[in-house]
């Protein structure tokens, strides 16, 4: 399943209460999704649970003094808070709360909080005369109108034996409202999307490959262009030295086989997108050991890869309703695009000029794209230089209408 959590960074504080068993499980989950959890456990959390639980789970470490100098050269309070993209506190016991809301900073987790500039999530956790005590109310009142988002509690039997309000919810409940936090609700919700970025490594021997100057940059704005406007977008990305897009689940490969069966696992989705620079061949052999000079022939023996944008666009199960292929030419740019999109069977193509200081590994870009349109007629549309990211914003416009319009 994918989601929106895919790539997220939560910071997750886990306070004094019998509930911070439920918070293993939540990290659990979390990780499950795609996304990278790191952990604050207060001094009370510790007395329910382990940092050494938390930390296996997390696979992180566990911070949870102030005051150590270790924990702070490694990853101090403000760097905590700031390297997260939500902060989620759960459980969260009536004092962290009454912290929260009068601004104290006595220890990691309070300080941490009163740092903070992400949106924050709270989970209460507490004895049901606790939460509804007018303390407690006037609080959770105070740190909603700062803009606090309160998930749960739920209703229920408690661990005190008494029964009412004040369960934390569980992480099924807590999951899900950080996941529409994500979602995005662009034109294209409801919509997969795959994208192929990147260049592929062709290995020759363990240390060389045959490979190109694609730096990825196209693909992954265009994967981004279509995540921002909601469509749930798949990644497959050869080398590159980009950052992963939060919200992009993303596929490394090295090599255009690699590359096909990526892309094959993503499927089914709406719309394929390919702007990788798959080698079109590889070496017959990849030899075990580095070769040596003068030990071989200098003359390499190819042999041809799959092509992996005919292969979506000529899929008769799961083609995607809309194929676009990308197609770099030095020259006859356009005219080789054209033949390029009859005999790859795709719908769409970018027909984009390169050279050596053109197009590939470039900020920006030219291209014209080119659409099956009535009766099989080419439509033409030649746009200026740009960069990849408007490139990328403007092809998903294109998609939008066309998909307005079905
Ligand atoms: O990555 P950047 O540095 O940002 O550069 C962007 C780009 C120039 C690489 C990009 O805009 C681009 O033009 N990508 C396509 C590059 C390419 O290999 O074109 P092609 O004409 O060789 O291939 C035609 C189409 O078939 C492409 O959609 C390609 O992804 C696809 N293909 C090619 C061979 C193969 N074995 N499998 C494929 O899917």
């Amino acid at each position: 399943m994918f989601s929106a959590l895919h790539n997220r960074r939560i910071l997750l504080i886990i306070s004094g209460g019998i509930a911070a068993y439920k918070s293993l499980d939540l990290i659990r989950r979390m990780r499950e999704e795609g996304a990278r959890v790191r952990c604050v456990l207060t001094a009370g959390g510790a007395q329910f649970i382990t940092p050494l639980s938390v930390s296996a789970l997390s696979e992180e470490q566990v911070y949870s003094d102030l005051w150590s100098l270790t924990d702070e050269q490694q990853m101090g309070h403000i760097r905590l808070s700031r390297e997260a993209d939500i902060v989620v506190v759960a459980p969260a016991s009536a004092n962290l709360i009454a912290k929260m809301a009068n601004g104290i900073a006595d220890d990691l987790a309070s300080t941490v909080l009163l740092a903070t500039n992400k949106p924050v999530f709270v989970a209460p956790a507490m004895n049901v005369m606790m939460w509804e005590n007018a303390a407690t109310s006037a609080n959770i009142a105070l740190l909603q109108k700062r803009g606090v988002k309160i998930i749960g509690p739920d209703n229920g039997s408690m661990a005190c034996g008494e029964t009412g309000a004040g369960r934390m919810s569980e992480p099924n409940e807590i999951l899900s409202t950080l996941r529409s936090h994500f979602e995005l609700p662009g034109p294209l919700k409801g919509l997969m999307a795959l994208v192929t970025s990147g260049p592929t490594y062709e290995p020759l021997d363990p240390v060389r490959f045959l490979g190109n100057r694609s730096s990825g940059k196209q693909g992954h704005a265009i994967a981004q262009a279509l995540h921002e406007r909601g469509a749930e977008t798949v990644l497959v990305t050869g080398p590159t030295v980009l950052p992963d897009i939060a919200g992009i689940k993303t596929i490394k490969v090295e090599t255009a086989r690699e590359m096909l069966a990526a892309c094959e696992q993503a499927l089914p989705v709406d719309i394929a997108i390919c702007a990788a620079a798959v080698a079109d061949w590889r070496p017959q052999e990849a030899s075990l050991e580095k070769l040596k000079k003068g030990s071989t022939k200098a003359v390499l023996e190819l042999t041809e890869n799959p092509d992996i944008l005919a292969n979506l666009a000529k899929d008769s199960n799961q083609r995607p309703r809309l194929v676009i292929g990308f197609a770099a030419e030095t020259s006859h740019v356009v005219e080789r695009a054209r033949q390029k999109l009859d005999r790859k069977a795709c719908d769409w193509i970018i027909a984009n000029e390169v050279a050596s200081d053109k197009g590939f590994g470039e900020n920006d870009n030219q291209v014209t794209l080119l659409r099956r349109g009535e009766n099989n007629r080419v439509v033409e549309s030649a746009w200026p230089l740009q960069s990849k990211d408007e490139i990328a914003r403007r092809l998903v416009l294109e998609i939008i209408d066309y998909f307005t319009a079905a």
